[in-house]
């Protein structure tokens, strides 16, 4: 492997841009080509990396010399970039959430078993000192009851994320950040029951998802949790994630998962979350690519996968209404 890992892009929207920022304070990390279906968007990333813009994933794989990809897409557009990875057993990143397919993602998540390949998926809350340092108190303390979500203001039009067959609506889009890290805390989720607000948000082209959103998921330690989206709150909006165990409260509040731990005895704790995290997940997949060791990855294309799958299952239940098991 040359001095720097060469890095290929799948996508060059929003968090494509974030994650050229990020990469800049990467010593290890070198991005050589950007692929998007816009020609015009891999060009303009293109010209302001240095990098080379390619017509497709398989064609960027082919000729680029690309060590490992970042796939930087749209929940409805997975597919083709991971193909194309596992074609060349080429170890990737892929941005949460990882797919709106329950078919496709369990056939990705197969292959990459099979190879063995190295994958990091997005949940960059997984690095934060705050949520690992309440993981370390609930390891000894299980978990019990949380409320969390996001709730945001109407959106305006959009290309994909108001379309829910495009998103997946913004429980599985969004909020998809506090569903991971509420199995990261409590483990695995059996069972989810979901309903929805609609008819609120009016006159927004394009508009198909719900206004908002409320899923009560148990889990298999025997905690549960009613974690939330909202598309419809104009007051202004809050990210939150309040949770206790036996002995403890955690209150989790906003982007950054600032985290206020209180002890039964009145003791606090709080650990403010550290800015940046988008270059400390990132360096610890280029490190993992470079040296082998996967130890540090938190979220796998599998894991991924799980998180995926509660909200997917959270949208089967708004369909039927009735709990859906997982
Ligand atoms: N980790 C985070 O906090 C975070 C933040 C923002 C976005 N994201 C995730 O990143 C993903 C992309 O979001 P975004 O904000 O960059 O969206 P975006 O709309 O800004 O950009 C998406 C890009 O993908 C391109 N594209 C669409 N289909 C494609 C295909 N089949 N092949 C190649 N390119 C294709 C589009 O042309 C566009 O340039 C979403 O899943 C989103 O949830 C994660």
């Amino acid at each position: 492997m040359a001095d720097k890992v060469r890095i290929g892009f799948v996508g060059a929207g929003g968090i494509a841009q974030a994650h050229v920022d990020a990469l800049s304070k990467v010593p290890d990390a070198e991005i050589v080509a950007i692929t998007d279906v816009s020609r015009g968007a891999a060009n303009a990333l293109a010209e302001k990396t240095g990098a080379k813009a390619y017509d497709s994933a398989a064609d960027l794989v082919k000729d680029s010399g690309a060590e490992a990809l970042f796939i930087l897409l749209p929940p409805f557009a997975h597919g083709e970039a991971e193909q194309a990875a596992l074609k060349a057993r080429l170890p990737f990143f892929c941005e949460k959430p990882v797919g709106l397919d329950e078919g496709l993602l369990n056939e990705i998540a197969a292959e990459v078993e099979k190879q063995g390949l190295l994958t990091s998926v997005g949940y960059m809350n997984r690095y934060r000192q705050s949520v690992n340092r309440a993981k370390e108190i609930l390891a000894d303390e299980p978990p019990i009851l949380a409320f969390g979500g996001w709730w945001g203001g109407s959106p305006g039009v959009s290309p994909w994320w108001t379309n829910k067959s495009k998103s997946g609506g913004q429980f599985h889009e969004q909020a998809t950040h506090t569903v991971d890290i509420a199995r990261y805390l409590f483990g695995e989720a059996v069972e989810v029951f979901a309903a929805a607000a609609n008819g609120f948000n009016k006159g927004i082209p394009g508009y198909t998802m719900d206004d908002a959103v409320s899923v009560v998921i148990k889990f298999e330690n025997g905690g549960v949790a009613n974690l939330m989206a909202s598309a419809s709150s104009n007051a202004g909006g809050s990210l939150f994630l309040d949770l206790h165990s036996l002995n403890h409260n955690f209150h989790f509040t906003e982007w950054n998962h600032n985290v206020v731990i209180k002890a039964k005895g009145g003791e606090l704790e709080e650990i403010k979350g550290e800015e940046g995290i988008f270059s400390i997940e990132d360096a610890v997949f280029v490190a993992a690519v470079r040296s082998g060791d996967r130890s540090g990855i938190r979220s796998t294309y599998a894991d991924g996968v799980k998180t995926s799958l509660v909200s997917l299952a959270s949208n089967r239940s708004l369909e039927t209404g009735k709990p859906v098991s997982l």
